[in-house]
Order: structure tokens, then sequence, then C-alpha cells
């Protein structure tokens, strides 16, 4: 078994409930009217474009992001009143690599930051987090420095602290940035075991062919909800275009839901007067 179940299941259905939530910093607003209904055992992926709020709903559900009006619950309390048990990976550019601390100690956070009254570890929490090291294959790296490390090594140190505490709602703020498609497929495949245990997964991406088109359930974001549903309903021409207000063409193959790039020749030598429109597609490809 790859993550021992949270002991005693102290989710309530569903797990998070934003209802109504307008938020955002020092007076801005960020996200408006935002009403999302997270059950247990859900898996979602947000996406949306730079700026759409992604990080700030997860800020949300964390309870740190400035409420104006709404509420956040998970598991049925007031997320601004009491921080919520949830593990968080946080997106890469936001950490400060300079803080100096070791990879064993960013894992070990995991066992204590939901017990702020006792800081300390005690000799079982240093074991789950030297067992979860082993697990994501980063136990060698237990005594390196976490900015001396690539992209993927320091996904799984983030993973790794989200995971330790056995929590039972896990929010990942871009996972699969920066890294190649093997360490994604990894990553996804970790987490998509990890929800078939019962644990509730809810991520960020801006990978909607290779992540978001594959998860079970996708909501667009930009400042309010566009749409929330199955990829098959929500990767559409459409709506990704109203999600990312710009031209975003979608054609279906074998069931899936992919976002076609237009062909940019870029560089000295991008030869004149080609036609940089044409992609290829057939109008009627274009769902
Ligand atoms: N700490 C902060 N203080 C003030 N404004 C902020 C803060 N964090 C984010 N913002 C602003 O809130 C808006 C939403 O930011 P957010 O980080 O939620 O976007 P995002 O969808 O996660 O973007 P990206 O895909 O680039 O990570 C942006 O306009 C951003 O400048
Ligand atoms: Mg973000």
């Amino acid at each position: 078994m790859l993550h021992p179940l949270p002991h005693s299941p102290s989710y309530i259905d569903p797990v998070v409930s934003i209802e109504s939530l307008t938020g955002g910093y020092n007076g801005e607003l960020v996200l408006e009217s935002v009403d999302l209904t997270i059950s247990h055992g859900d898996f979602v992926g947000l996406v949306g474009p730079s700026g759409s709020g992604k990080t700030s709903l997860l800020k949300a559900i964390l309870g740190t992001l400035d409420v104006y009006d709404g509420r956040v619950l998970v598991n049925g309390v007031d997320a601004s009143v009491r921080r919520p048990r949830v593990g968080y990976v946080p997106q890469l550019e936001t950490i400060d690599w300079n803080f100096p601390v070791t990879v064993e100690e960013v894992v070990m956070m995991g066992c204590t930051m939901n017990s702020p009254l006792f800081p300390w570890v005690t000799g079982l929490q240093r074991k789950s987090a030297a067992r979860m090291m082993e697990h994501l294959g980063i136990s060698a790296l237990a005594k390196r420095h976490i900015s001396d490390l690539s992209g993927g090594q320091q996904q799984r140190i983030f993973l790794a602290r989200a995971l330790v505490g056995n929590q039972a709602i896990v929010l990942l703020d871009e996972p699969t940035s920066g890294v190649d498609i093997k360490t994604r497929d990894d990553i996804m495949h970790l987490l998509h075991e990890l929800n078939h245990q019962g644990i509730t997964v809810i991520m960020t991406t801006h990978e909607i062919n290779s992540v978001a088109a594959h998860l079970p359930r996708v909501v667009c974001l930009n400042g309010r909800i566009i749409a929330d549903g199955p990829p098959s309903k929500v990767l559409t021409t459409e709506i990704l275009t109203e999600t990312y207000g710009g031209p975003m063409p979608v054609i279906h193959h074998n069931g899936m839901a992919i976002v076609v790039e237009r062909p940019h020749r870029f560089g000295y030598h991008a030869r004149k007067g080609e036609d940089q429109d044409s992609a290829g597609l057939e109008h009627q490809d274009i769902v």
C-alpha cells in the first residue's frame, strides 16, 4: 500500500464548500462570487490563465486569502476561523529557496504544521518522514539544501511534506510544472493512487492536454468559475476561449479533448510570407 488512509476519517461531505466567495488581497478583488463544492474522493484540476486566481483559490481553502464576502468551509468549519488540516504543495516559484533548510527538515515540517502547540517531531513522525522520503525516492537527498536540487526533486520534497501528515485533502499548485514527461507521469500516477485510497486531490495546472484532460473533473477559472465538470464537457473551444480570453481551438481524438496550437515560425530564418494561421485543421474537427 502506498500511503495509509487517515485512521479515523474526520471529513464530512462535502469536504470543501465554497459559498459565494469574493476575496483577494489588500482590498483588491481576485475571486468574485465563487461557488464550488468538492466531495470526499474528488480529483479536481483547476485551469485558467496566469493571474486568474488558481493559487488564490487554493489559499482560500487553506484559510489564508482575505475573504470579503461569502465563506469557505472545510469539513464543515470556516477556513478563516480555524486553519484546516490539509496537505499543501505550493507553486515552486513562490518558495524562498534561500531559506536555510534541508530536505528532511522540510518533509518533517509536514508532521508538525497542523499542531502549532507541539512543534517538535516525535520519533514516530521522524520514521514516517523517512518512509515517505524513501517512497518518493528522495532519501539520498535528505541532508541536501532544498535549493540544490532539480525541479522534479523539489516537487517530490513538497509532495512528501504534504503527505506525511496523513491528510485526507491535498492541494497541489502546479505539481507537474518544470519536470520531464516521465516525472510528470510518475507524479500523476502517485496522485491517482492516493486518490484511489480516498484522498481528495485538488490541483492547479497549465497543462490541459497532458494533465487536465486525464482528470475526472476540471474547473475553469478566471476570477469566477467559468465551467465545472468532466473534461469531455468542459474542455471545449467555447469554454476555453472564454476562460483564456483568446482562441483555444479544441479537437477530439480517441475520446480525448486536445487543445491544438497554431504553428509559429520563430527565428531569424523563419520564412516570410508563409501562412502563419494555417493550423492544418479541418474546421469540422473543432468542437
Ligand atoms: N500576495 C499577493 N498580494 C497581492 N496580490 C496578489 C498576491 N498574490 C496574488 N496576487 C494577485 O492576485 C491575482 C491572482 O493571482 P494568483 O496567484 O491566484 O493567479 P494564478 O491563477 O495562480 O496565476 P499563475 O498561473 O501565474 O500561477 C493576480 O493578479 C496577482 O497579481
Ligand atoms: Mg498560481
